[in-house]
């Protein structure tokens, strides 16, 4: 098959080859949620980070997904870890109001070290499962743990998996609630593009399905 011109073909893994300074993946697969994940240990110690490898999978029930590397040792993250222990978590929404505190929980601190303390994060208790979730967000998912995918990796020491929840309570604001319908501009949600980058929801359109 004849290749089309002006366009760039590489193999992943590749990308330097073709003159990108870093790895474009992730630009390309733009923009993503930021999944806010709130978890407990086995000690009920809380634990607060964020996913932008998530989205929602299923709305019957509601099903969501999130992706999650190992650290540089090839252990898992504390939420990961967490999840799979106590089978429970949240999941809150970033409003464009919330953006530092949540690039801040980031931090990989030692497992049981709380982000929702160190960061001074306020916790909201859900009715269902143990786990806090953001009492600021303007939105939060109680999740019920289903399964691990255990995800291709290059390298055997730096794994990749993916965790399936169902979403079984949901927590929403009034204030961003108009005529009975979630108006997204009301909070913003913050969204993760490539390298550094960010993007919010300001401007909504509507197009009927044919
Ligand atoms: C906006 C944003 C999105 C992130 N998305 C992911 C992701 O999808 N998967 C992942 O493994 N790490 C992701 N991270 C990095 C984790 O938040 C970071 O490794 C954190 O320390 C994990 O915390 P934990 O060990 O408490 O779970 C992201 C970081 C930021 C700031």
């Amino acid at each position: 098959m004849l290749g089309k011109t002006n366009m760039i073909f590489y193999e992943p893994g590749q990308h330097k080859e073709h003159g990108f300074s870093q790895d474009p993946f992730k630009a390309f697969c733009s923009p993503r949620p930021i999944g806010w994940i709130g978890s407990i240990d086995n000690h009920h110690r809380t634990n607060l980070a964020p996913y932008s490898f998530f989205n929602a999978m299923a709305s019957n029930p509601p099903q969501i997904i999130f992706g999650s590397g190992s650290r540089p040792d090839g252990s898992k993250k504390d939420s990961q870890r967490n999840i799979e222990d106590t089978g429970q978590f949240t999941l809150s929404i970033v409003g464009h109001a919330l953006k530092e505190e949540m690039n801040a929980t980031s931090i990989a601190l030692a497992h049981g070290e709380s982000e929702f303390e160190s960061v001074g994060i306020e916790g909201a208790a859900s009715y269902l499962i143990n786990p806090l979730w953001v009492a600021k967000a303007p939105i939060a998912f109680e999740c019920v743990y289903r399964q691990t995918i255990d995800l291709e990796s290059w390298d055997s020491a730096q794994r990749n998996y993916a965790l399936i929840g169902t979403v079984v309570g949901i927590h929403v604001s009034e204030k961003v609630i108009v005529n009975g319908k979630a108006d997204v501009t009301l909070w913003q949600p913050v969204s993760r593009l490539g390298y550094y980058d960010y993007a919010t929801i300001t401007e909504v359109f509507e197009m009927l399905r044919q």
